[in-house]
């Protein structure tokens, strides 16, 4: 009799904030996982990503490669060392604003960085899951976003990069009848989130009695999903019957900028200093995801409520400052 196939994983930008929480959840399951990560320290330092694997590092299911997906032989070689089942891409540059200032940088790792993964994940013959955006949507008038409404406008060069992104993969799927799903994610947060994005930032500096730059007074509206919930659609994914599925990945629970700093001084017990400013090139008004699709095909619902997401957040952000 045939032993079943044991479920392995390769988790491209697995020292990341989502794809660390990623690796835990699929080592918790039984997956043997190796994550590949360029621990890029554009954003912030490479020691910051490393601590996220602390855990992942003791199971016996796990292995690190720092590796640059930039950098076809090497991901080659991972990959046919690895042999996964699934391929989760989380690597990339990540982040509207730094794009706008370098979007060389971007199609680099997110165009250029992806093909090359893709050309692994043929060579082993594994299923991809690839994390998209919501920026793929970039200004549409038109909310909740429904996947078939993409009109490939973003509003940024990284945003255009997903939209590329997620053409390569559909090229990649028409090409070897691999498996695909393309998840656009809408605004993640909760432990480990990225220095860079407003929740992090905000919260730093609140705690520093700094002030907090709230662009667009503070009106711009995101669909903030937390990442177990987001983590959880991603392994959903894994599994789907579908040879092809693209799903946003949102809490269908759009929240004003000014109420986020409210549950954030709520939970740090702190008062904000807002400064108002106006609109960012490269932001978008608004997202809000339509998750009918999610719902339907992967039987999904965001669980985590906003204010209990916050207050998990801010707990793991005071004792990673003390
Ligand atoms: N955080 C969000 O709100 C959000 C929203 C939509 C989509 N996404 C997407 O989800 C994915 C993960 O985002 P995140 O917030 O965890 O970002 P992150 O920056 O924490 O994780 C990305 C990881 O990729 C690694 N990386 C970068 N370039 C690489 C390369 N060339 N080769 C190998 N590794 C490389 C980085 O070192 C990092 O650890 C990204 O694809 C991002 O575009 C994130």
């Amino acid at each position: 009799m045939n032993e079943p196939t044991a479920a392995r994983a390769f988790v491209t930008g697995g020292a990341g904030f989502i794809g660390s929480t990623l690796v835990d959840r699929l080592i918790t399951e039984g997956w043997s996982v190796t994550a590949y990560d360029s621990l890029d320290g554009s954003i912030y330092p490479r020691e910051g990503r490393l601590r996220h694997l602390a855990q992942a590092l003791r199971s016996s299911l796990f292995e690190f490669v720092q590796g640059d997906t930039r950098d076809s032989g090497d991901i080659n070689q991972a990959m046919s060392h690895a042999r996964p089942t699934v391929v989760f891409d989380l690597a990339a540059r990540a982040g509207v604003r730094p794009s706008m200032s370098d979007p060389l940088a971007y199609i680099d790792v997110n165009v250029r960085g992806l093909q090359n993964t893709l050309l692994a994940t043929a060579t082993v013959g594994a299923r991809l899951v690839f994390a998209s955006s919501s920026s793929i949507y970039g200004n549409d008038p038109r909310r909740p976003f429904i996947e078939d409404q993409a009109q490939g406008r973003p509003a940024s060069p990284y945003g255009a990069t997903k939209i590329a992104g997620e053409a390569l993969v559909h090229a990649h799927h028409e090409a070897t009848g691999l498996p695909i799903g393309i998840a656009r994610l809408f605004t993640v947060y909760g432990p480990r989130q990225r220095p860079d994005l407003a929740i992090s930032s905000f919260a730093n500096r609140m705690l520093d009695g700094e002030p907090i730059a709230l662009f667009a007074d503070g009106l711009g509206v995101r669909d903030y999903t937390y990442v177990d919930d987001v983590v959880e659609a991603l392994v959903r994914m894994a599994a789907a019957p579908d040879a092809s599925l693209t799903i946003n990945v949102g809490s269908h629970r759009p929240i004003q900028t000014r109420t986020m700093v409210a549950e954030l001084e709520r939970a740090l017990k702190v008062r904000a200093v807002n400064n108002l400013l106006p609109g960012q090139p490269g932001d978008v008004e608004a997202t809000f995801a339509d998750i009918s699709r999610a719902r339907e095909r992967l039987g999904w619902e965001p669980l985590v409520p906003f204010s209990v997401g916050i207050d998990r957040f801010s707990d793991w952000l005071r004792a990673e400052r003390s």
